[in-house]
């Protein structure tokens, strides 16, 4: 088979935001599109993958050939991801979790009250890429790093310390690229390298990064 091809392995995706429940009617929530991850999911496809993607509320279509899973909150994120991963072969973490959750859910609508502030406690939510690197029999695992300044500094670190294979940095300060837009530019690190994804639209983007990704992979498998 060619380098780059995918055929018969099994990847699986994270995309798109989170919401975490303040009560029935509130979440708190993030700027996430999912776009990127679903283009991601579908070069996977493009590349022969069997393809799982585990999204959370987004308004795309779902990519052709491509399993859907979806979820609301980091906690059903972090079981269903944790539910499938045995069997998976690449793992990409493409969604914009939250990092914390409110503390405890209101089973009825909060109500305002005469007071000019409110405090709502937080806990921190599970970090789904982590975990699945620490599995025993790990997939080959790559994260995504949003930074606005520092980028190799703040991904490599993360890169260590979450003990990926890959990660992905996309400066979400810069105009016209990252949350929500429509093009993107990336810098890619691993232990041994790092390469550069020059601006381009997320399917183009998809494709080269996929590419990459599955040359690593079998580099190493
Ligand atoms: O630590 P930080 O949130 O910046 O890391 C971003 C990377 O970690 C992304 O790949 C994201 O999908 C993943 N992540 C995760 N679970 C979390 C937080 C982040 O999988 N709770």
């Amino acid at each position: 088979p060619k380098a780059q091809s995918l055929a018969g392995v099994r990847l699986m995706l994270t995309a798109g935001p989170t919401r975490e429940a303040l009560d029935p009617v509130r979440f708190i929530s993030n700027h996430s599109s999912g776009k990127m991850g679903f283009a991601l999911a579908a070069a996977a496809a493009e590349l022969g993958a069997e393809v799982t993607l585990v999204s959370g509320p987004v308004s795309l279509a779902t990519p052709a050939g491509v399993r859907r899973l979806d979820v609301e909150s980091a906690a059903q994120m972090h079981g269903v991801v944790m539910d499938h991963i045995d069997t998976q072969q690449i793992f990409i973490a493409c969604a914009a979790v939250a990092d914390y959750a409110p503390k405890t859910v209101a089973s009825h609508k909060i109500k305002k009250t005469s007071a000019d502030t409110m405090v709502i406690e937080l806990t921190k939510n599970p970090d789904i890429v982590a975990n699945v690197a620490a599995l025993p029999n790990k997939p080959f695992t790559v994260g995504f790093a949003a930074e606005t300044r520092d980028v190799e500094k703040y991904a490599r670190d993360k890169l260590s310390r979450k003990k990926l294979d890959m990660i992905v940095a996309n400066n979400v300060a810069k105009a016209g690229q990252g949350f929500n837009a429509d093009d993107n530019a990336l810098s890619v690190f691993w232990p041994e390298g790092q390469t550069d994804l020059p601006l381009a639209g997320k399917t183009e983007l998809a494709r080269h990064l996929l590419t990459l990704i599955a040359e690593k992979y079998h580099d190493t498998h």
